[in-house]
């Protein structure tokens, strides 16, 4: 399966309604978690143009970087540090307006200016990974981000072996 994403809409909302169906389609169609993870961040890079869009995987009690499309970016973010590893050892999702007055930001780009980290988890509910969104505008995440990218981390949940 590679075909082209539709979207309908022009709302943030309704391109994530409009995508969400598309992307279960997509990933369901493949067995391989780095493909499916690869082609999440194309899809979702493209839909809304965002300035980096991509997964960080817990290894050996470390985020190592994952599939991203966007700039080059940090290798390994250990537990609690920057935006991703708060996320991860919180367990829950952080929205950043200004990543200059987040504690501890890791500034991967000077062109990064607001952030989004949602976590993912696996079957008995440890976080796996992050799905990190960044954008080079501030304030550009909101509630509705979090709603539709958590359903993008579930979606992730539902394609990894128990
Ligand atoms: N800014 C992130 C690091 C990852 S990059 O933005 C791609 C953070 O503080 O966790």
């Amino acid at each position: 399966m590679a075909e082209g994403i539709i979207i309908e809409g022009t709302s943030k909302e309704e391109k994530y309604t409009s995508l969400l169906p598309q992307l279960k389609a997509l990933v369901e169609g493949e067995e391989d978690l780095i493909a499916n993870l690869a082609n999440i961040t194309a899809v979702i890079k493209e839909v809304f143009g965002y300035f980096w869009v991509g997964f960080y995987l817990v290894k050996n009690n470390q985020l190592v970087l994952g599939p991203f499309q966007g700039t080059l970016a940090c290798t390994r973010i250990a537990l609690g540090k920057g935006v991703c590893g708060t996320a991860w050892k919180e367990a829950k999702t952080i929205i950043v307006d200004d990543v200059d007055t987040f504690p501890g930001h890791i500034a991967c780009s000077s062109a990064s200016k607001s952030e989004i980290v949602v976590p993912i988890f696996n079957h008995q509910k440890e976080v796996i990974g992050v799905l990190d969104v960044d954008d080079d505008v501030y304030a550009t995440f909101n509630e509705t981000d979090k709603i539709y990218l958590e359903k993008v981390a579930s979606l992730v949940t539902s394609i990894i072996g128990k």
